[in-house]
């Protein structure tokens, strides 16, 4: 028998300022689409924005039902929206943002554990690392280099064989 352990990297951004010009436009994407969440039960509002490998960029919010499970997160929105307009596509960046109308949200907030799921399915399928920031609705940003860094010991495709 044997301990191990599992280090993670990430990188945190004291604010926008320190973000590339790409970086803040990705940012400015899930803002935008963030506010335009339909999230009247929790009143917290997600936004995702998803830059493809041929510079094509989707988005998503978060949509919430009236039966609580049948809602659906923005970052599932965004990657599934963009993987259904361009099924040979590769996800390079996506860029979470939250807001709450109940206080304000400055610390990043994480995507959630179904969402980091379905950002794996897609990194494992393309071979190719994807980039993941988070943030709040304002303060530290912080970046992870590929999803194996935020979903570590992850399932995939190769236990099915
Ligand atoms: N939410 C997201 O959209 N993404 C996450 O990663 C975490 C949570 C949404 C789901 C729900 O509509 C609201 O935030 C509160 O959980």
């Amino acid at each position: 028998m044997r301990d191990h352990k599992i280090t993670t990297d990430f990188t945190i951004y004291e604010n926008v300022d320190e973000l590339s010009s790409s970086q803040k436009k990705l940012l400015l994407k899930a803002i935008e689409i963030r506010d335009q969440a339909y999230a009247p039960y929790s009143q917290f509002s997600v936004g995702a924005a998803v830059l493809m490998e041929n510079g094509e960029i989707f988005t998503g919010n978060n949509q919430e039902n009236a039966a609580y499970p049948s809602g659906i997160c923005a970052e599932r929105v965004a990657i599934w929206t963009a993987m259904a307009s361009l099924p040979q596509g590769r996800i390079k960046t996506i860029f979470i943002s939250a807001r709450s109308d109940k206080t304000i949200v400055d610390r990043p907030v994480a995507p959630c554990g179904a969402c980091r799921q379905a950002i794996a399915e897609y990194e494992t399928r393309q071979e190719e690392d994807i980039e993941i920031f988070f943030t709040g609705e304002k303060g530290k940003i912080v970046k992870s280099n590929s999803i194996k860094d935020l979903l570590p010991w992850m399932f995939d495709n190769s236990m099915l064989s």
